[in-house]
């Protein structure tokens, strides 16, 4: 029997525990999607622009009006052309698998920074590219400076990054970026910037987006998620943004890739996105979520990690069990009916530092059971 291109790769470790949780009726913090309603609105808009004929092949990038909307959009951090630099997307997912086709070659180097979301490693081998792994200093994840520099070499193709940052949590600030621009300024290197949570991030923080820094506007393509934004993660739409150099490499992929994405939804999304209020609330909304569900929190050993941004919290369990981060994710799943995900599947080599990482995009009375189970957790 003919393999394929990725015969080591099983089922998402997000299908797994989501599979288990049902199967246990168990309270599912495990994969991040919100539980809660999406906007009503969003019916009327699908309605209109289904029923005013917007049903056929949108433009390959995207249609114009919503190019438009975006370039305002980001207008704060830089000009964008909407005609030339942005195009819109089968969610962020498909944003990052064209660009790494789009830009790896084989036997490229492509550095990835553990732990890290799951779809950029197997897009690289897909592409013939060679992941060079690096590991965020654990507890407080930050970039490990003199290792990047290292690692960089004529054969570094790519960097993926992403903040704010799924599973951790943490965010970059404008510290950590300059750091990396300084980096990479002057190459070829692809700054390939997952976004998507650029609109969740907590105590007053904003979001540095690689785009705001014109040292690299050559290098960066950033990835975003309206899935993540407007709590509609079912609807898989995204965009990607980059210099007209890039973006134009970039749609050579995409155009064969998908051609293009759902006409109506587009449409609803530009008129959604005229008003800013629909995105700019996010972070408070969010950030009344976690501070709501830690407030519950009365376990005296389960630890929780700073949280500045997502929609998702690591909780150390290292004080109430050597187990490992796996087997605890199952056993509680199982024997307490909540399911996280264990950190340790974000790693290449599954390195387990005794964290699961907990969704709080949910509805109050999840969040509520949530932390009552977790109240009572003995081990
Ligand atoms: C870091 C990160 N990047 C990309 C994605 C995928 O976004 P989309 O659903 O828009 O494809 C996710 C979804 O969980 C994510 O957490």
């Amino acid at each position: 029997m003919r393999t394929s291109k990725l015969p080591d790769v099983g089922t998402t470790i997000f299908s797994v525990m989501s599979a288990l949780a049902a199967k246990h009726n168990a309270v599912n913090l495990g994969q991040g999607f919100p539980s809660f309603p999406i906007d009503e609105a969003w019916g009327m808009l699908m309605k209109k622009y289904i029923e005013t004929g917007k049903n056929q092949y949108a433009p390959m990038p995207g249609i114009p009006e919503l190019r438009k909307v975006l370039a305002q959009k980001y207008s704060l951090f830089g000009s964008y052309d909407p005609e030339g630099e942005i195009t819109i997307t089968a969610g962020a997912t498909q944003a990052i698998f064209t660009a790494i086709q789009a830009f790896v070659h084989p036997g490229d180097e492509v550095i990835l920074f553990a732990p890290a979301y799951d779809c950029y490693a197997p897009a690289v081998t897909l592409a013939g590219g060679k992941v060079k792994w690096l590991y965020l200093s654990h507890p407080e994840y930050s970039i490990p400076w003199e290792k990047l520099e290292e690692a960089i070499t004529e054969k570094t193709a790519m960097i993926v990054i992403n903040h704010p940052h799924n599973p951790t949590g943490t965010s970059l600030n404008e510290g950590d970026m300059k750091q990396l621009a300084q980096m990479i300024s002057g190459t070829d290197i692809v700054l390939l910037s997952d976004e998507v949570y650029e609109h969740i991030l907590f105590d007053g923080k904003s979001h540095d987006s690689a785009l705001k820094y014109p040292e690299i506007r050559n290098n960066v393509l950033s990835v975003f998620s309206f899935g993540k934004t407007f709590h509609m993660t079912g609807w898989k739409m995204g965009y990607a943004i980059a210099d007209a150099s890039l973006m134009n490499e970039f749609r050579k992929v995409h155009q064969f890739n998908v051609f293009s994405c759902n006409t109506p939804v587009q449409y609803a999304l530009n008129e959604y996105l005229e008003n800013p209020k629909n995105y700019l609330e996010l972070s408070s909304f969010y950030q009344n979520k976690r501070d709501g569900f830690l407030k519950q929190i009365e376990h005296p050993k389960l630890k929780f990690l700073p949280c500045t941004g997502t929609y998702f919290v690591l909780a150390d369990f290292s004080d109430m069990s050597d187990e490992k981060d796996t087997d605890i994710a199952i056993r509680w799943t199982k024997e307490h009916r909540l399911t996280t995900i264990p950190c340790s599947v974000f790693y290449p080599d599954g390195r387990d530092h005794k964290v699961v990482r907990m969704c709080f995009a949910k509805d109050d009375e999840t969040m509520q059971q949530a932390a009552q189970i977790i109240n009572n957790l003995t081990f």
